[in-house]
């Protein structure tokens, strides 16, 4: 940190500041903003946001900004997608716009959400610092009421630079997409609102009971009401100190993949009421089963980063309602949406087309460990994203991670969040994708006793050339709980044929997946896979004639038109099972 930045890194911004929001009305400031590139950090050093004009005397002062003669540009977005002058800029970016403000209520608090930034965001209002969220994928929240006047200025600093100390570090194998790439809204809630609503299936209750949690602004004590109208339910929350909570007898339909049943409940107390549109299932592990309402299922999956050739990680819902598509046409009832939150329309469209998910911080390869400052940002991300998807039925795994070398400091900071998972959410599983211990050429990991279920990266065929080493591994293991293989693969540049040893043809990624579904069938302690990946997406450190700074291990190439014939390997395999 900057001598320059300290006071900018108060007033964090954290899971804390959440309020639940699901069909709330908003007030939208998406659309056009001035913006400038920002490479020097000069807004903050000259602290440009206080608009000073003019000196003590009343002489006008030089300044280095023109807020509202700054081009323009259409938020939300990714501005390496919005304009390819910007393609491979990292760092802050200013924008600003101005918004009018009239009071309705006089108790009200006005909320500002950003549904993502990457990767440091900072907001100012009216010439005032109002505070910073860190954390590239999970929305954050401010409360903006007493900043307001009528006539209203904003600026957000979005800043994408990479840090070895943020989460995820500086290396990754994925694309550094910057800006503020999801909505941007103004929520006006009573002082006394709702902050959180959680809701689902009582575990063990034989789909018979469902708790609901109510936790409000404000330690009041009151009564919430709770109504399903489908079900026949109206059930009053006794609400002590700011907090409610209920179990309660209910016989719901039961959501699945095959048959995602959602019911419109609503939750009022006081003057505040909120909706949420949920599934009822229960996912629990019994022994070296994974037990979808109370049934065991194999988790036919398969992995998916947030990324598109058009619009970086601001997918559009039509993209995201194609991916699920691709993965229903593979035969898949599972998708590990990889390697850091997607946005949340991605679970709540699962909840309504019925696809499981795996859901994941990104805590990726060679994070600081060490540092007590990173494991708040990483626990803090982690907390935002099981409060924000809570109520998603599709969501049934917490991951904590992706391919960490275990040493004692990763143990400690990895086992950590994983019972910060298991504390805030008794309802679903926890897991991480770990490495192969590649001394023992075995499934073996000290963090497994943190784990529901065991994720293994394993590229038999690939990175690990010789093949023979695949049967070998799963005849050196012997994991006490269940096992899914969350990445294999290969790159196949699209189009590319040849003899099944030539890699990067797709008759070699057909072979390899072939090979890798004939060992991995047998092995009963796998319950699931997430081979790598859906389709394509962009990666700087992928320059091969064939890759062309894409990660090409896609069954699709990157704009989904062409299939692989690996896409057919794999549907062939999930189609014969039942
Ligand atoms: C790793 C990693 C992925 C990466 C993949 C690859 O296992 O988890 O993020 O893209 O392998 O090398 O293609």
């Amino acid at each position: 940190m900057e001598y320059y930045e300290k006071e900018y890194f108060e007033k964090l911004v954290t899971a804390d500041s959440m309020i639940f929001d699901r069909f709330r009305k908003k007030e939208s400031l998406n659309g056009h903003w001035h913006y400038a590139v920002d490479q020097y950090d000069t807004f903050i050093r000259q602290k440009w946001f206080e608009e000073n004009y003019y000196d003590g005397g009343g002489n006008t002062l030089p300044v280095d900004f023109s807020f509202d003669e700054w081009e323009l540009m259409t938020l939300p977005c990714c501005w390496n997608t919005a304009d390819k002058m910007y393609m491979l800029y990292e760092g802050s970016m200013i924008f600003t716009r101005k918004f009018l403000y009239a009071k309705q209520n006089d108790d009200e608090r006005m909320i500002l959400k950003i549904g993502a930034a990457n990767y440091l965001c900072r907001v100012f209002i009216n010439k005032k610092y109002v505070g910073m969220h860190r954390g590239g994928s999970t929305p954050c929240y401010f409360d903006i009421t007493d900043f307001l006047e009528h006539d209203n200025r904003i600026i957000i600093q979005a800043d994408s630079a990479r840090r070895n100390e943020q989460v995820p570090p500086s290396n990754t194998d994925w694309f550094n997409y910057g800006g503020i790439y999801r909505n941007i809204e103004l929520i006006r809630v009573p002082k006394v609102h709702i902050k959180d609503f959680k809701i689902a299936l009582e575990p063990d209750s034989g789909f018979k009971k469902i708790r609901a949690c109510v936790t409000m602004s404000e330690a009041v004590n009151e009564t919430a009401v709770l109504t399903i109208d489908e079900l026949h339910i109206s059930e009053k929350i006794a609400v002590e100190n700011g907090e409610g909570e209920l179990i309660f007898e209910a016989a719901p339909q039961l959501w699945s993949p095959d048959d995602p049943k959602l019911y419109d409940v609503s939750l009022s107390c006081l003057t505040d009421t909120v909706r949420d549109r949920v599934g009822f299932r229960e996912i629990r592990r019994s022994g070296m089963d994974i037990l979808l309402n109370g049934k065991p299922i194999f988790l036919k999956g398969i992995s998916c980063h947030e990324d598109s050739v058009s619009n970086g990680k601001a997918l559009t819902d039509e993209e995201r309602i194609e991916n699920i598509r691709a993965a229903k046409e593979l035969g898949c009832n599972f998708m590990r949406v990889a390697h850091y939150p997607h946005s949340e329309r991605m679970a709540q469209l699962a909840d309504e087309l019925g696809l499981l998910l795996w859901e994941e911080i990104p805590v990726y390869w060679e994070v600081h460990f060490w540092s007590e400052d990173t494991y708040s940002d990483a626990e803090n991300q982690l907390t935002e994203l099981i409060t924000r998807d809570f109520n998603r039925a599709s969501v049934i795994i917490w991951s904590v991670g992706n391919e960490n070398s275990d040493t004692d400091d990763r143990l400690k900071f990895m086992g950590s969040l994983a019972e910060c998972a298991h504390k805030n959410d008794p309802t679903r599983l926890v897991s991480a994708a770990c490495l192969v211990n590649f001394q023992k050429n075995a499934i073996e990991d000290r963090l497994e006793q943190y784990l529901d279920i065991i994720g293994v990266n394993e590229y038999c065929g690939w990175y690990t050339a010789d093949l023979r080493m695949l049967p070998e591994l799963f005849k050196n293991s012997d994991p006490q709980k269940p096992v899914i293989i969350t990445e294999f693969g290969a790159d196949a540049y699209p189009g590319l044929r040849g003899t099944i040893t030539d890699k990067g043809t797709e008759d070699c990624q057909a072979y390899v997946y072939e090979k890798q579904i004939e060992n991995i069938r047998k092995i009963p302690y796998i319950k699931g896979m997430t081979p790598w990946i859906l389709h394509d997406f962009r990666c700087p450190r992928r320059t091969s004639v064939n890759q062309r700074y894409y990660n090409t291990k896609g069954l699709l190439s990157a704009d989904k038109k062409h299939k692989k014939a690996a896409f057919y390997v794999l549907r062939d395999f999930y189609n014969s099972i039942k």
